[in-house]
């Protein structure tokens, strides 16, 4: 069983719930434009990121700080005219929720304009206050805690987060907290297994890991990684799904899969 046998309704935020009470692990990805987006769709993918990642794969930048808002908008609505079933989820880039009044413009561009269901947006603190404004005025938010790409100046580059028993207990806390301001779902990103397995188990509201082991409610890949089409070194959390099969759609079927039937991410996979 996975959500789309649900029906062929288009997936919504009840559903991803009950996939995480029921145990059904959800399958993600991210999307830049609509031919994808349509062969993601296809293979029953359950929720689609426009990630702010389009920064490096799409756009060729060495991080994410450089996208914009316009940027951002554009591509969320190119993927959401290819999507007729997958929940559309739209990242809120860098500086684009510094406060409260200027996360409420942009995360209602990506809304009314781009056509996605809900925003993601990355840390804990201060961010709080936003998540909590946002879900207070309906739109949804989903969190974004461990490796968050938004702060690599400060973490020094792209790592794994948490393994020192104080950060792990501080990114419990700041799970605990964005869910308490309203956050409805959280991507955590290269963490150990077993602190991202924890925080899954501790929270309510679905986990998705990305580099954080088999222990989350469901995974997220970058489409780039999956398809092994990424310039420069792999992650070592991403697998190349097109390696060995014929098309797009059959890569994404095979990562469908591999997630619901627990063997992605395998120990290799994940730190
Ligand atoms: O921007 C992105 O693609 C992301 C995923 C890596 C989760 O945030």
């Amino acid at each position: 069983m996975y959500v789309s046998d649900i029906d062929s309704q288009p997936i919504t935020l009840p559903d991803l719930r009950r996939c995480k009470r029921d145990g059904v692990k959800i399958v993600c990805v991210t999307a830049y434009e609509a031919s994808l987006a349509a062969r993601v769709d296809e293979a029953g993918i359950d929720l689609v990121l426009v990630g702010d990642s389009l920064g490096m794969v799409v756009q060729g930048h060495a991080s994410t700080l450089p996208v914009t808002m316009d940027a951002m908008v554009y591509h969320t609505t190119c993927v959401a005219r290819g999507l007729r079933r997958a929940f559309l989820v739209a990242d809120l880039p860098f500086m684009a929720y510094r406060d409260v009044p200027t996360a409420m413009v942009n995360a209602t561009r990506l809304v009314a304009e781009g056509g996605a269901a809900m925003v993601k947006l990355e840390g804990a603190g201060w961010v709080c206050e936003v998540i909590e404004a946002l879900s207070k005025r309906e739109i949804p938010v989903c969190a974004h805690l461990g490796l968050t790409p938004q702060s690599v100046h400060r973490l020094g580059g792209y790592r794994v987060q948490g393994r020192e028993q104080a950060d792990a207990d501080r990114l419990r806390a700041d799970a605990r907290a964005v869910q308490d301001a309203g956050a409805q779902l959280l991507v955590l990103e290269c963490v150990p297994t077993a602190l991202a397995a924890t925080i899954a188990r501790e929270l309510e509201i679905p986990v998705i890991g990305i580099g954080a082991g088999g222990g989350c409610d469901g995974q997220i890949l970058v489409l780039h990684d999956l398809l092994g089409i990424t310039p420069g070194k792999r992650p070592r959390f991403a697998k190349d799904f097109l390696a060995g099969r014929g098309s797009v759609v059959a890569a994404l079927a095979e990562y469908a899969r591999a997630v619901r039937g627990g063997e992605y991410p395998a120990a290799e996979h994940s730190y």
